[in-house]
């Protein structure tokens, strides 16, 4: 758990920050058009290269940089298709996500989702855990099917612990979760390493996957070791496990450093598929951009062609001539496609590609296309069907013929905390965060001692006001102390700007708050200790005591 939010822009006079309403949410890098760049300080070296590495330590300078340099979406955009929504989504924590739309959606409408994330059990759990146990517990809630794991595997393999380590903390892992309110009844409990389905999957979904791919994402070399790949695959099958029992909208809640397995699970997902579906206009293969110019030709067919009903692909091919639309490549490389197919006509249809599929299920397949059809040896064109029915058909003729249907899973990202001394959250520096075992004592007394945001004086503080954009003591209100109470948020960083909030009483408050919920949260956690024997997991694994280096 890392983080860096300890940039901001320099020149940012205290009006801006009261002009965006956002700000209190501590979205301080996200909420402002301008650039916001690291201030210069060390904590944000090495932070700002493009790469997401999961085992890794990389501090996250610039969550804009993921939306453009890796493609993850703008939490704000799905926000009001949420049903409501977490506080950990109104307050811009959760400020990332890819294809969330289709989760929300099934939620809209009590259609089956599901959520999972798993945990490497490389030391206490704590508070930036907390996050992600909650968001699980918060799809369970809103009828998600939910799923949490114990990577055991992954620690082993990629972090070394031996299986003693990794039992007593997976189990203190499995308590937390339950104590925030999981309810095992109606989810799912279990360790990859006692898991033979996602282990059956994971061999599946490694046919689909070579090394040099691996080595692309993940930086692996010829030192990697090999159960560190295996628990690569491992953890793709995780991420499509819930999809086990039929293909349904699945979301992964994970930090933003776990975007390269979702990148690799997508498109995993996609490779497993018996077919493709894409729209196609003659019997040539074109590629997307290809297919958008094909698409400009069709559409001004009545300025060329000679029968308005038949355009011939040889007069489109005049029309791009003359017409010259950008891209230029592609429109050359069309160009001699439609002279080549000459008389034939150009004519919108879905075209199903043979992907995966065996030929039991191509041919059942061609079977179950109803109307006009054209069958060739690789692909099937249907002139009959719009696109979403012929993706809902590929996917019922796969699923009858054994195979998975899979979606492409989703995932949502939340902002890394801030360390309590500043710089980044770390399990190996205790006063940096707070474990959800910490006596309330000491819980108390990290606060207390965390490093502010505020001003050298208190006359400066009530002049200026403190800046709750860089105070991880602001961040535990917003992230933790607040709960669902949003008005308190905002309180607390209005006073906190507009110089009414002292640091003293504020870090008292908080500790106080933090006190008390630990001592909560570890009452909780007794009373479901004398109940783990019921659940289904094994909480004992009998594996030999030897370490993985
Ligand atoms: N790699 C994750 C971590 O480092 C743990 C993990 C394993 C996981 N399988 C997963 C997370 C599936 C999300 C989904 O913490
Ligand atoms: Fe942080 Fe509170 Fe001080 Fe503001 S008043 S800087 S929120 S500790």
């Amino acid at each position: 758990m890392t983080t860096d939010d300890s940039h901001h822009d320099d020149a940012s006079p205290d009006e801006d920050r009261r002009q965006s309403g956002a700000q209190w949410r501590g979205s301080d890098a996200l909420s402002g058009g301008e650039p916001v760049l690291p201030d210069g300080g060390t904590e944000a070296e090495g932070a700002d290269e493009a790469t997401l590495d999961p085992w890794g330590s990389s501090t996250i300078a610039d969550y804009r940089k993921l939306f453009e340099q890796f493609g993850i979406e703008e939490f704000d955009e799905v926000l009001p298709e949420v049903p409501n929504p977490h506080y950990l989504m109104r307050r811009g924590v959760i400020f990332g996500h890819r294809d969330y739309r289709p989760v929300a959606e099934a939620m809209r409408n009590d259609d089956p989702f599901a959520a999972l994330s798993g945990f490497m059990p490389t030391g206490d759990p704590h508070i930036g855990h907390k996050l992600v146990f909650d968001e699980i517990i918060w799809h369970q809630q809103q009828g998600g099917d939910a799923h949490a794991l114990i990577a055991d595997l992954e620690a082993h393999s990629a972090r070394g612990l031996s299986w003693d380590e990794i039992d007593e903390h997976a189990t203190d892992y499995i308590l937390s979760l339950l104590a925030l309110g999981f309810d095992p009844d109606e989810g799912t409990l279990y360790r990859q390493s006692d898991n033979r389905e996602v282990q059956d999957l994971a061999f599946e979904l490694g046919a689909e996957a070579n090394f040099s791919e691996l080595q692309a994402i993940y930086d692996f070399d010829g030192e990697t070791d090999v159960s560190h790949m295996q628990s690569v695959v491992t953890q793709m099958a995780d991420i499509l496990y819930p999809q086990l029992d039929g293909p349904k909208p699945t979301v992964i809640p994970v930090g933003p450093d776990q975007d390269p397995h979702m990148r690799l699970a997508r498109d995993l997902a996609a490779r497993m598929r018996f077919f493709g579906v894409t729209e196609a206009f003659a019997s040539f293969e074109a590629d997307a951009v290809e297919r958008t110019l094909l698409r400009q030709a069709y559409d001004a067919r009545e300025e060329y062609a000679e029968d308005v009903d038949r355009p011939r692909c040889g007069e489109a091919a005049d029309w791009l001539r003359d017409h010259q639309p950008a891209p230029a490549d592609a429109r050359e490389s069309v160009v001699a496609k439609l002279d080549e197919a000459g008389k034939e006509l150009l004519r919108p249809r879905i075209r199903f590609l043979d992907r995966n599929a065996t030929d039991g299920a191509f041919e059942a397949l061609i079977e179950a296309i109803d109307g006009e059809k054209r069958v060739y040896d690789e692909h099937i064109d249907t002139f009959d069907l719009d696109y979403a029915e012929a993706e809902e058909l590929a996917r019922q003729v796969e699923l009858d013929n054994g195979g998975y249907g899979f979606q492409p899973p989703s995932s949502i990202y939340h902002r890394f905390m801030t360390g309590l001394t500043g710089g980044k959250m770390s399990s190996s520096i205790p006063a940096s965060h707070i474990s959800l075992l910490d006596d309330p004592e000491d819980g108390y007394d990290k606060v207390k001692s965390a490093t502010t945001g505020g001003r050298s004086t208190a006359e400066e503080q009530r002049e200026k006001g403190g800046k709750a954009d860089e105070c991880p003591v602001y961040e535990l209100y917003a992230y933790l102390l607040s709960g669902d109470d949003d008005e308190f948020a905002k309180e607390v960083y209005d006073e906190c700007v507009g110089g009414e909030r002292l640091c003293g009483g504020c870090k008292e408050q908080a500790a106080e708050l933090m006190a008390e919920f630990l001592e909560d949260h570890q009452e909780k956690r007794e009373e479901w200790e004398d109940k783990l024997d019921e659940l289904d997991i094994d909480l004992d694994s009998d594996r030999a005591p030897t370490s993985a280096d």
